[in-house]
């Protein structure tokens, strides 16, 4: 199919209603973060958040272009501990799909606007019978033994990522986030849970990493088998059946929260988002998740966050979780099901200790916040402002395993030259994709 009829076609076609899911995803996240958490009002230029776009490109071959402009140093790793690079292109099985998969109509997860609560469910249970992520599909059935396969290449550490949207929305922002995190970790194996990804047209993306060696695996995730013999086994049960609310956001960002938790617990390891520059080897980390947000005054942890989580296999207090969500489910509050439900269950145990739980301090993934983080992103233009750069970039390559970059919000930034994101971007990178003006 040509760019141009993708683009001539009705309103109603898959391409305008995916940019439209982008769109009411992006300003609905934004406002939620304006409003949700806990950041004196006064701080945030609301105009400049809701300015910030969400990166589209003007055509679908935009993300396979700019793979081939890349020309990259080679990667830093001794070539006895990779995998043939065969082995994992393989396993990526992208010959074995066919042009229909390439072309991405998302699943219809957005409810209507303004509906009553029957007015959604009535209208969720119609849209049910398309909704083939709460599904197995014949080839998320693969997911379990490809995962399992995937995982003999000897990883030192088993990271996953969650990527829902279509891959034409992958730009070079997200793909920073896998392209640092192999710089960092180069003896880690990486999962991409994403139907979209785990196509002809995700594969020509991650393409460039795999050539390197780097084990990455982008695979359909199976709903069912994930929460299978999990408290959340009959939450799936119950929504599927139509007689919970699904809620007023889009359901896909719930089932993100449900899927990184699960996957956690059936195989254990790292999860993170995919707007992180990844700065530090993980190695050192067991069970551990980052504070976002502490009180000024006597810097006690206010609020836990799960973009970037470490666990151990069937950790019990993953075990606690699910079932927070499976009885707490609400898909009408921004950040329940997730950051707050960390916090919730977590503030409610006694003693820590006996989960060998570790809460790591801001520094260690979200040093900044979604609003000081716009002077990550400026060129130093004094003598002192030059300072804190070179200051800020050693403290956090000292203290940072990640910096969560808040792309909901900073997708739409210009890096300029010599700022902190310029200066890590530059030292953190293997394949280092255009970043700056997208
Ligand atoms: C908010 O940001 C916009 C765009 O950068 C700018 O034009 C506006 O002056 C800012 N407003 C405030 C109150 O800082
Ligand atoms: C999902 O499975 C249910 C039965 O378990 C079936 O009724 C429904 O049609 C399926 N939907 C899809 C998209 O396969
Ligand atoms: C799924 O696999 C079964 C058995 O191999 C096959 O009969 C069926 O046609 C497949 N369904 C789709 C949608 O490809
Ligand atoms: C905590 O660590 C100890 C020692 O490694 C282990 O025996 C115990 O099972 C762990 N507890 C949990 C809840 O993971």
């Amino acid at each position: 199919m040509s760019n141009t009829r993708l683009f001539t076609q009705t309103a109603k076609s898959p391409v305008f209603s995916t940019i439209s899911f982008a769109l009411i995803v992006f300003l609905v996240y934004a406002v939620a973060f304006i409003s949700k958490f806990s950041v004196h009002p006064s701080e945030i230029n609301a105009s400049e958040v809701l300015n910030a776009p969400p990166q589209i490109p003007s055509d679908t071959q935009n993300v396979a272009d700019k793979t081939s402009q890349v020309q990259a140093p080679k990667a830093e790793k001794s070539s006895d501990t990779i995998p043939q690079v065969s082995t994992v292109q393989e396993m990526n099985e992208a010959d074995e799909l066919d042009e229909e998969e390439d072309a991405e109509t998302p699943d219809p997860l957005i409810p209507p606007a303004k509906a009553s609560k029957e007015q959604r469910m009535e209208w969720f249970r119609r849209k049910l019978p398309e909704l083939e992520i709460l599904n197995s599909t014949n080839r998320s059935r693969k997911f379990h033994g490809r995962v399992v396969k995937f995982f003999d290449n000897q990883c030192a550490i088993q990271f996953f990522m969650i990527w829902f949207s279509p891959t034409r929305m992958f730009g070079p922002r997200d793909f920073l986030s896998v392209d640092t995190l192999m710089k960092t970790n180069p003896e880690a194996c990486l999962v991409l849970l994403s139907r979209s990804l785990d196509t002809r047209r995700g594969y020509k993306i991650l393409k460039p990493l795999l050539d390197r060696g780097f084990k990455i695996l982008a695979v359909t995730p199976d709903l069912p088998s994930l929460v299978k013999n999990t408290p959340a086994e009959a939450w799936l049960k119950k929504i599927k059946s139509g007689k919970i609310d699904p809620g007023k956001n889009p359901l896909a960002i719930h089932l993100s929260d449900l899927i990184r938790l699960a996957v956690l617990y059936k195989y254990g390891g790292v999860y993170l988002d995919t707007d992180f520059i990844i700065l530090k080897d993980f190695k050192g980390l067991r069970n551990a998740v980052g504070v976002q947000g502490e009180d000024q005054v006597t810097h006690k942890w206010t609020t836990l966050n799960g973009a970037a989580m470490v666990f151990d296999k069937e950790q019990p207090i993953l075990f606690e979780f699910l079932q927070e969500y499976a009885a707490t489910f609400d898909g009408n509050k921004w950040g329940h099901n997730g950051p707050y439900l960390l916090t919730r269950v977590i503030k409610r145990i006694d003693d820590l200790s006996w989960y060998n739980l570790t809460i790591l301090p801001t520094k260690a993934f979200y040093p900044v916040n979604w609003v000081q983080i716009k002077s990550f992103y400026n060129t130093p233009a004094t003598p002192e402002d030059s300072k804190w750069v070179e200051e800020t970039v050693q403290e956090l390559n000292k203290e940072t395993y990640g910096l969560h970059l808040w792309n909901k919000v900073t997708r739409g930034f210009v890096i300029n030259e010599r700022s902190v994101i310029d200066r890590l971007i530059k030292s953190h990178c293997l394949v280092c994709k255009k970043t700056y003006n997208s």
